[in-house]
């Protein structure tokens, strides 16, 4: 079983990432042979600053170890360095319905925000991304609610690739997503009908992975939450609803038991400090681990390289059949094929 996820070196990570992805991150490393990568072709897809881009890099690189990611457990490298992922992403559009592009949720959203330019590189956002899980021919794809679109089109992509060019072949391996039940849409502390998210929350809404213990409590205190007084699950109540759901990953027990614990809370007030407390000391080993991580950039330098060195040989074999079936090369692997 091979399991790859990307994670953007953007902004800072908030709580959404911790408990939609990095936490399966870390989970799934022990299931089978994984792959995480940090996606800085990705994050060029928008206005950026190239010398904070490579710094944020590195403040990921030392989350994701911080948080429990094994560089000898798992592959963790960067996406532009493993080149294998630009050349496949050319190769898939080949196969990819611009239409379908043009009508991905995140294009239209992200499109709107820009002041400047949209690049194409926004438009093909999401064959970039189904080369990335593609290119190792991955079983499963841990990810958030939020990537459902991008899963789907991958999928789509890989099948079209495989009837196209497969000859009854599956050159490609058509992966299927893990979201997980609790906690795979995280909301926004200030807005909970909005997911929490690095690029349209308000600070205030956001738990950052690295808030002290103090903004936290205060982030929570502040959290927006619904009429009445009763701590349970519903649509009328997603303020309530998203602070279980936290509060659940966080003491790792059922949003069920979560209300159980609460039935003889005063009122919201409990559930707010409770679920801040909780999530201050899920967090608090992250942080610290943390700063000492990432006060050595050569270390992490040397976890990246050498993850692209070994993800290196996985997307070479693939996009070696690739170029093969698409006729394009010499063709020396079908050749080497077709002799008994
Ligand atoms: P990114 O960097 O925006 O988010 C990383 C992961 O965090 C999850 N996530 C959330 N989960 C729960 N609640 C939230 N509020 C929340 N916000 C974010 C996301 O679902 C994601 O799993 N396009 C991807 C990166 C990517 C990728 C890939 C993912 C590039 N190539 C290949 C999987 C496979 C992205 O922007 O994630």
């Amino acid at each position: 079983m091979r399991i790859f996820s990307g994670i953007q070196p953007t902004g800072t990570k908030h709580l959404g990432n911790y408990i939609g992805a990095i936490q399966q991150f870390v989970t799934h490393q022990d299931r089978g042979e994984a792959l995480y990568c940090i996606v800085d072709l990705h994050a060029i897809t928008v206005a950026y600053d190239p010398r904070e881009l490579r710094r944020s890099v590195y403040d990921l690189t030392a989350l994701l170890i911080a948080a429990g990611l094994d560089p000898a457990r798992c592959m963790l490298f960067r996406q532009s360095g493993v080149p294998q992922h630009a050349e496949l992403c050319w190769l898939l559009c080949s196969v990819t319905e611009l239409g379908r592009l043009q009508r991905m949720h995140q294009f239209r959203d992200k499109s709107v925000a820009q002041r400047e330019l949209v690049s194409a590189g926004l438009l093909v956002y999401p064959v970039l991304q189904a080369a990335d899980v593609l290119a190792y021919r991955a079983h499963e794809v841990p990810v958030g609610e939020d990537q459902r679109e991008h899963l789907e089109l991958m999928r789509d992509v890989a099948r079209r690739f495989n009837q196209r060019f497969g000859d009854g072949e599956e050159v490609l391996v058509v992966p299927e997503h893990r979201i997980p039940e609790i906690g795979a849409r995280i909301m926004d502390l200030q807005d909970p009908t909005r997911k929490m998210s690095t690029t349209s929350s308000s600070v205030e809404g956001t738990v950052y992975v690295l808030d002290e213990p103090d903004a936290i409590s205060k982030k929570f205190r502040r959290a927006v939450t619904d009429s009445g007084s009763e701590i349970v699950r519903s649509p009328e109540k997603p303020g309530v609803s998203n602070l279980i759901e936290i509060l659940a990953v966080a003491r790792q027990v059922s949003p069920e038991q979560v209300e159980a614990d609460m039935a003889s809370a005063r009122g919201y007030g409990d559930l707010k400090v409770a679920t801040a407390e909780a999530v201050s000391e899920m967090l608090a080993p992250v942080r610290e681990r943390y700063v000492e991580l990432r006060a050595d950039e050569q270390r992490l330098e040397a976890i990246l390289r050498e993850g692209a060195q070994r993800a290196i040989e996985i997307a070479a074999d693939t996009l070696a059949d690739v170029r093969d079936v698409m006729g394009l090369g010499p063709g020396a692997k079908r050749r080497e094929r077709s002799v008994p």
